[in-house]
């Protein structure tokens, strides 16, 4: 054996150990997504190591990671939506034509004046800086692939008439009217969208829309919002038929009234998700989605009724189940479809995780949203 593979072996061992005792040590602190990372005090120099981290339905990032990665650093907070600036957030998500992993030179407030269109093959990494976004129509992601955005603080998104702007490799896109949402995706696959706070945007906070599909929604914050996540968003959008979403260890709340999520035709799993409170309902749907939500912690505030259906209700075809939740202060969820066997998301190796039991959902979604991660240490 060279000395090589040596250190390699003893590499992996060491990770193995650590990861070991970090969770023996600590309980059931963190998530299967974040102990594949943060208990690396090493992650700064380290940063691609996030893309092996994701689970769900969105599989690993390996695509964003790797040989001929860019790595592209915004120093600039200004934003000129037709011309962009190097140094600029748009910049770096639309004019850069290989793979590209864009992070924060230091905290700052970015005033999108148009939509921000985000090419495929881009990493959105606000590990280290706290990094607020807001303006007209936030962030799109339109017909695009293998996405990562990660801990960015998006809020106050206005909606935003039709106009030019800069869109994914270096094309100018005319763009109809955008709704005021935090993030929108359009036909677009492969986004995981990991440990972002979202708020108080004009329309909702996330759009999921046109046939998207192999989503992951993780460790995000979702707080004062009236709509909160939308899976679908026409009833005759019948391509939605194959969206699959995993929705992970996201707290909503508090003040969101429904919406977490609302789902069209498509699969949701659902699973060790903090409610706090929500005051028309939690999860709901039409055009027979399927539903599995799986150890979640709902803590009802006035209104009790967890689901909320609409349309054609066939008991045939939906299916709203719920397996392993906790319900508190009289929360109470009401199963459609049952008695015909669960719904699985039949996960690929690796898609999997461990489901925990919703006895941990406080601690493993206590960190949710931005991080704050101090100047070297941990986040
Ligand atoms: C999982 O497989 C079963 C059996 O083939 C199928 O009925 C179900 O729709 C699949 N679930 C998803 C999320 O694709």
């Amino acid at each position: 054996m060279g000395a090589t593979q040596l250190f390699v072996l003893s590499l992996i061992s060491l990770t193995l150990l650590s990861a070991v005792s970090y969770s023996e040590g600590n309980g059931l602190k963190m998530n299967a997504i974040d102990r594949c990372w943060r208990s690396n005090p090493y992650w700064r120099r380290n940063r691609q190591q996030l893309g092996v981290c994701s689970v769900g339905f969105v599989g690993k990032m390996t695509n964003n990671i790797g040989r001929n990665l860019i790595r592209y650093q915004v120093t600039d907070p200004s934003d000129d939506p037709i011309n962009p600036r190097p140094g600029t957030l748009r910049y770096g998500a639309t004019m850069i034509k290989s793979k590209v992993w864009i992070t924060f030179q230091k905290g700052m407030h970015i005033l999108l004046h148009k939509p921000l269109l985000i090419s495929s093959y881009t990493a959105i990494d606000g590990r280290g800086a706290s990094v607020h976004i807001s303006g007209n129509a936030c962030l799109v992601v339109s017909k695009a692939t293998n996405i990562i955005i990660h801990g960015l603080i998006i809020h106050h998104c206005k909606a935003q008439g039709a106009g030019q702007v800069m869109g994914p490799n270096s094309k100018l896109v005319s763009l109809g009217h955008v709704d005021g949402d935090a993030i929108r995706l359009v036909s677009a696959s492969k986004v995981w969208i990991d440990h972002n706070t979202l708020y108080r945007c004009e329309d909702g906070l996330l759009d999921v829309t046109r046939g998207s599909t192999d989503i992951t929604i993780s460790n995000n914050w979702f707080r004062d919002q009236d709509k909160v996540i939308l899976l679908g968003h026409e009833d005759g959008y019948v391509r939605d038929k194959n969206m699959r979403v995993t929705v992970i260890y996201n707290h909503f709340g508090p003040n969101c009234n429904q919406r977490m999520p609302r789902i069209r035709h498509g699969y949701a799993h659902v699973a060790n998700n903090l409610y706090q409170g929500w005051t028309q309902y939690a999860i709901g749907g039409s055009m027979n989605p399927s539903v599995k939500s799986e150890a979640n912690l709902f803590i009802a505030s006035k209104l009790k009724q967890i689901v909320w259906s609409t349309g054609k209700v066939e008991a045939a075809k939906w299916k709203f189940h719920s397996v392993g939740d906790v319900f508190e202060n009289g929360a109470s969820f009401e199963q459609i479809g049952v008695g015909r066997g669960g719904v699985k998301p039949n996960y690929s190796a690796q898609q999997r995780f461990p489901v925990a039991d919703a006895k941990w959902v406080r601690s493993l979604t206590s960190s949710s949203g931005a991080l704050r991660c101090s100047s070297k240490s941990r986040c």
